[in-house]
C-alpha cells in the first residue's frame, strides 16, 4: 500500500519534470515574469493553466531552444497604462518589443530607463497608439535598429532626441504632427537605411545633411510642408531605392542626376510645384515614376517611357505637350497622361503592351481615331480617353478587351453606331460614351453587360426606343440617356437603379410610365424636356428613396401631388399643371390598417435583404438623428478632428488612392457637396492620385453619441466591408471624428449612390 503511494508520488514528480522539459526550459525567472504579465493582460491565449509554456502564447517568440524569450508583441491588447512595464523590461533577453495598436498616450521616463537597459533590444514598435507631446530622448537602447512611432499624435520638433541611437537603421515617424525642420541627427554612426517621415508638419528645405546617411535605401518625406528643391548632394545616396516627396511645396527642376543613382526604383514627386522639362534619362532604372500634379512643361523625352523596367508612369495634370511617344516599355502596367496638352494621334504601338492594365489619356488634345490595335491590350481594366478631340467610329476591336471594367470615351467627336462588340465586354462596370455624335439605336444586346453599374449615353443622337432588355441589367445603378432622340414605350427599367434615371430631353410621350414605380431605390428621376402628358402619378410620392424629381417642360396636367418636404420637385413649364392649394385634406382614418401592413411588409423585406441591411439599420438606429430633417444648417469650416480612420476594402487600387487627410480637407469645403439627403451629406473628394471618391457624412447627435461607441461602430463597419456579396453599397473606408462618421464609396458622376442606410 505505502509502496503504491510512494510510486504514485514518484510518478507524479517525474510527470512534473517531464512537463517542464517538454513545455519550457525558460529560466524560472522569465517564467515567473511571464506569469505575472499574463495576470495583468486579459488575453485568453496568455493563460498558464491552459497553456503552460509561455513560448506558445500568441505574440511571444522564444530562442530556438526555448531557453529565453526574444520577442514580445502586445499589439492590440488595448493597453492604456504601463503596469506591464516592470515585468516587460525585466526580460533582459528581449530583442523586440511590439506595443503597436494600443491606447498608450506617452512613453514615460521609466520605460526609457528600464527597457533602455535591455542590451540586445533591436526593435521597438509604438505604432498606432495615442502618443502625445514631444518626442522623448532615447537614452540607452544601444542596439536599437528599428524604431516605429508612426500613427500617433506626437508634436514639436526633433533635434537630438534620437542621436544616441547609434545602431538605428529604420526610423518611422510618419503620421504624427512633428514640425520644425526635417531632422538630421538620426544616430551618430549614420547606419540609417530607412527614413519614413511622411504625413507630418515638417517645413523648410530638405537638409542636404541627409546625404550623410549614405546607406539610405528609403526616404519618404511625403505629405509635409517642405519647400525648396531637391539637394544636389542626393547624388551621393548611391544605395537609394525609394524616394517619395509627394504632396509638399517643392519647386525647381527634377534633377538630371537622379538617373545616376542606379539603384533607384521608385521616384514620386507628385503634387509639388516642380517646373521645367522632364530630364531625358530619368527613367533609366526606375520601375515607378509619379510626377503628376506639377507644372512640368515641354514634351516627353522620346525614350522616357521606353525603358524596360518601367511599370507605372504617372505624368497627369502637368503642362506637357507634343505627342505621346510611340516607344513604350512592354512591361508598362499603368500609364496616366491625363490633364496635359498632348496632341497628335494615339500611337498604334500600344498593341505591344500586353501587361497594360490602366491607360488614362483623358483631357488632352488628341485627334484621329482610336487605333484598332488597342484591342490587343488584353489586360486592360481601365481605358479613359475622355475629353479629347478623337473622331471616327468606335473600333469593333474594343470588344476584344475582355477584362475591361471601365470605358470612358465621353466628350469626343465619335460618330456612327455603338458597335455591338462593346456589349460583349462581360466585365464592364462603367460605360460612358456621352457627349459624342453617336447615332443609331441602343443595341438590345446591351443586356449582356451583367456587371454594368453606370451607363451614360447622354448627349448623342441615339434614336429609336430603349430596348426592353435593358431591364435585365441587374447591377445598374445609374442610367443616363438624356439629350438624345429616343422615343417609344418605356417598358422595363432595371430595379437596381439608385443613383439616377435620366430620360430628359428626348422625344418620349404619353403618360409617365408605371414601370418607374418599381424603382424603389431610385434617388434622382429626370423626365424633363419631353412630351409626357397626363397627371403626375401617385406612385412617385410613394417612392421612398427619391430626393429629386425633374418633370419640367412636358405636357403634364392636373394637380401637383404633395411630395415630402426634402424632395426637390421641378414641374415648371407644364402649362396645364396646377399647384395644390395650401389646404390639405385631413388624412382618412381607414388608411391606418393599410399603413401597418406596409410597415410589416417593409420589415420582412428588410430581413430578406440580409445581414448588410440589418447591420446598417442598427448603425443608423444608433447614430442618426432620425427625426432631424434639418441637415447641417451651417457648415463647419474647421477640419474635423479625426479619431480613427480605416481602410475596409482589400482592393489595392482603392487602398493606394484613398487619403484620409485629403478627404477631411474636402469635407470642410461646401463647394464639394454633391448632394444632401435627409440623413447625410455627400461630398466629392479628389484624392492625390487624381481619383475621386464619394465621402458620405453621417451626422450623429451629441446626445446619442457616447464615448466608447466609436469602437463598436468601427467593428460593424469592418464587418460590412468584409461582406463581399454587396458590391457598390459597401463602404471602402471610414473615418470617425469627434461628432461624425465619414464613409467612402466609389465615385460615380452625376448623382449619388443610394444611401446604404436609409434603404
Ligand atoms: C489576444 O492577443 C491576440 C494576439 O495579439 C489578439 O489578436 C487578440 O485580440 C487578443 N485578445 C484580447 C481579448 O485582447
Ligand atoms: C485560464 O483558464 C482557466 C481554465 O480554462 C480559467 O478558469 C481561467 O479563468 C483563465 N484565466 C484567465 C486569466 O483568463
Ligand atoms: C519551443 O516551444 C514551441 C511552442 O510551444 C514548440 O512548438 C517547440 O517545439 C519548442 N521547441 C523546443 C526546441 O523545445
Ligand atoms: C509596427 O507594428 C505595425 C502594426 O502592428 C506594423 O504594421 C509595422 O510594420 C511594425 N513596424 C516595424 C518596423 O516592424
Ligand atoms: C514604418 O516604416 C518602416 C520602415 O519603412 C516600415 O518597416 C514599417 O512597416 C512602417 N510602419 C508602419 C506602421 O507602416
Ligand atoms: C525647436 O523648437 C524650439 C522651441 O520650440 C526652438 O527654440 C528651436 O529652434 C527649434 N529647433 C528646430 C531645429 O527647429
Ligand atoms: C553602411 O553600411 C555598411 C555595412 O552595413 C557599413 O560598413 C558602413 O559603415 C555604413 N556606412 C555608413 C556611412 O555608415
Ligand atoms: C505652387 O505655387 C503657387 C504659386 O506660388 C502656390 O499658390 C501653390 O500653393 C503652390 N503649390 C504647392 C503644391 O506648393
Ligand atoms: C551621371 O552619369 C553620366 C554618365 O552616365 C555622367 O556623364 C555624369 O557626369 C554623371 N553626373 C554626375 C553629377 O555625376
Ligand atoms: C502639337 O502641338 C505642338 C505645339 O505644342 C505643335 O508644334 C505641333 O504642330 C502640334 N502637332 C499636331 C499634330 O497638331
Ligand atoms: C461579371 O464579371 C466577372 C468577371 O469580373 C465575370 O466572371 C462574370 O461573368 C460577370 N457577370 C456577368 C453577369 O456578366
Ligand atoms: C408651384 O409652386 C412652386 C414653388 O412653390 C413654384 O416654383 C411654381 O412656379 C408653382 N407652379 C405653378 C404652376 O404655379
Amino acid at each position: 500500500m505505502s509502496r503504491y503511494v510512494r510510486l504514485t508520488s514518484l510518478l507524479f514528480f517525474f510527470f512534473i519534470i517531464l512537463i517542464q522539459l517538454v513545455f519550457s526550459q525558460l529560466s524560472s525567472n522569465q517564467r515567473t515574469t511571464m506569469i505575472s504579465l499574463s495576470e495583468l493582460l486579459i488575453n485568453s491565449t496568455w493563460n498558464v493553466s491552459t497553456n503552460p509554456n509561455p513560448c506558445s502564447w500568441s505574440g511571444v517568440s522564444c530562442s530556438p531552444d526555448n531557453s529565453s524569450i526574444i520577442e514580445i508583441s502586445l499589439s492590440g491588447f488595448s493597453l492604456s497604462i504601463y503596469d506591464f512595464r516592470p515585468f516587460l523590461c525585466q526580460i533582459d533577453t528581449l530583442q523586440s518589443i511590439d506595443l503597436s495598436n494600443n491606447h498608450l498616450s506617452s512613453i514615460p521616463d521609466e520605460f526609457i530607463t528600464d527597457c533602455g537597459k535591455i542590451s540586445g533590444l533591436t526593435g521597438l514598435n509604438f505604432s498606432r497608439n495615442k502618443l502625445v507631446g514631444s518626442l522623448p530622448t532615447f537614452r540607452g537602447f544601444r542596439m536599437l535598429e528599428n524604431l516605429d512611432l508612426s500613427h500617433n499624435s506626437l508634436t514639436g520638433n526633433i533635434s537630438l532626441q534620437l542621436d544616441g541611437l547609434v545602431r538605428l537603421q529604420s526610423l518611422n515617424l510618419s503620421n504624427n504632427q512633428f514640425n520644425g525642420s526635417v531632422p538630421v541627427k538620426l544616430g551618430r554612426s549614420s547606419v540609417l537605411k530607412e527614413l519614413q517621415l511622411s504625413a507630418n508638419l515638417f517645413q523648410g528645405e530638405i537638409p542636404k545633411e541627409i546625404a550623410d546617411y549614405q546607406n539610405l535605401t528609403l526616404i519618404d518625406l511625403s505629405v509635409n510642408q517642405i519647400s525648396g528643391s531637391i539637394p544636389d548632394r542626393f547624388i551621393e545616396l548611391s544605395k537609394l531605392e525609394i524616394l517619395v516627396l509627394s504632396l509638399n511645396h517643392l519647386s525647381g527642376q527634377i534633377p538630371q542626376f537622379l538617373s545616376n543613382i542606379t539603384t533607384l526604383q521608385r521616384f514620386a514627386a507628385n503634387q509639388n510645384n516642380f517646373t521645367g522639362m522632364i530630364p531625358a534619362e530619368l527613367t533609366g532604372n526606375l520601375r515607378i515614376l509619379d510626377l503628376s500634379y506639377n507644372i512640368l512643361s515641354g514634351s516627353i523625352p522620346s525614350n522616357l517611357v521606353s525603358h524596360p523596367n518601367l511599370q507605372f508612369v504617372d505624368l497627369s495634370s502637368n503642362s506637357l505637350e507634343g505627342s505621346i511617344p510611340a516607344n513604350m516599355s512592354a512591361n508598362l502596367v499603368r500609364l496616366r497622361l491625363g490633364g496635359n496638352s498632348f496632341n497628335g494621334t494615339i500611337p498604334s504601338s500600344f498593341a505591344a503592351l500586353r501587361k497594360l492594365m490602366y491607360l488614362e489619356l483623358e483631357e488632352n488634345r488628341l485627334t484621329g481615331p482610336i487605333p484598332p490595335e488597342l484591342g490587343s491590350c488584353q489586360k486592360l481594366l481601365l481605358l479613359n480617353l475622355a475629353q479629347n478631340e478623337l473622331t471616327s467610329v468606335l473600333p469593333v476591336q474594343l470588344g476584344n478587351l475582355n477584362n475591361l471594367q471601365e470605358l470612358k470615351l465621353q466628350s469626343n467627336r465619335f460618330a456612327g453606331a455603338i458597335p455591338i462588340q462593346i456589349t460583349e465586354l462581360q466585365s464592364l462596370r462603367k460605360l460612358n460614351i456621352s457627349w459624342n455624335s453617336l447615332s443609331g439605336s441602343i443595341p438590345p444586346s446591351i443586356s449582356n453587360l451583367g456587371n454594368l453599374t453606370n451607363l451614360n449615353l447622354q448627349e448623342n443622337n441615339l434614336s429609336g426606343s430603349i430596348p426592353e432588355s435593358i431591364g435585365n441589367l441587374n447591377s445598374l445603378l445609374e442610367l443616363q440617356l438624356g439629350k438624345n432622340l429616343l422615343s417609344g414605350k418605356i417598358l422595363r427599367m432595371p430595379q437596381s437603379l439608385q443613383i439616377a434615371l435620366n430620360l430628359s430631353s428626348n422625344l418620349f410621350e404619353g403618360p409617365i410610365p408605371v414601370t418607374i414605380s418599381a424603382l424603389t431605390g431610385l434617388e434622382v428621376l429626370d423626365l424633363s424636356n419631353n412630351r409626357f402628358s397626363g397627371e403626375i402619378p401617385d406612385f412617385l410620392i410613394k417612392m421612398q428613396s427619391l430626393t429629386q424629381v425633374l418633370l419640367s417642360n412636358n405636357l403634364l396636367s392636373g394637380v401637383v401631388p404633395k411630395f415630402r418636404d426634402f424632395i426637390t420637385v421641378d414641374t415648371n413649364g407644364n402649362k396645364e399643371l396646377r399647384n395644390a392649394t395650401t389646404l390639405s385634406p385631413p388624412s382618412p382614418k381607414k388608411r391606418k390598417a393599410v399603413a401597418v401592413g406596409v410597415v410589416l411588409g417593409v420589415a420582412v423585406a428588410a430581413l430578406a435583404v440580409g445581414v448588410v441591411t440589418i447591420i446598417a439599420y442598427s448603425i443608423s438606429r444608433r447614430f442618426y438623428r432620425v427625426n432631424d430633417e434639418q441637415i447641417q444648417s451651417q457648415e463647419e469650416f474647421s477640419q474635423p478632428q479625426v479619431i480613427q480612420g480605416n481602410l475596409l476594402t482589400a482592393n489595392g487600387i482603392h487602398r493606394s488612392n484613398i487619403d484620409f487627410t485629403k478627404a477631411m480637407e474636402a469635407v470642410v469645403n461646401p463647394s464639394n457637396i454633391t448632394l444632401k439627403t435627409k440623413f447625410s451629406t455627400y461630398y466629392k473628394a479628389a484624392m492625390p492620385s487624381g481619383i475621386s471618391y464619394f465621402v458620405k457624412k453621417l451626422n450623429w447627435s451629441d446626445k446619442i453619441f457616447q464615448l466608447g461607441s466609436h469602437e463598436k461602430f468601427g467593428e460593424e463597419l469592418e464587418l460590412l466591408g468584409k461582406l463581399s456579396n454587396s458590391n457598390v453599397m459597401t463602404p471602402l473606408a471610414y473615418v470617425l471624428t469627434v461628432d461624425s462618421a465619414y464613409l467612402f464609396y466609389e465615385f460615380a458622376e452625376k448623382g449619388t449612390l443610394h444611401s446604404v442606410l436609409h434603404r
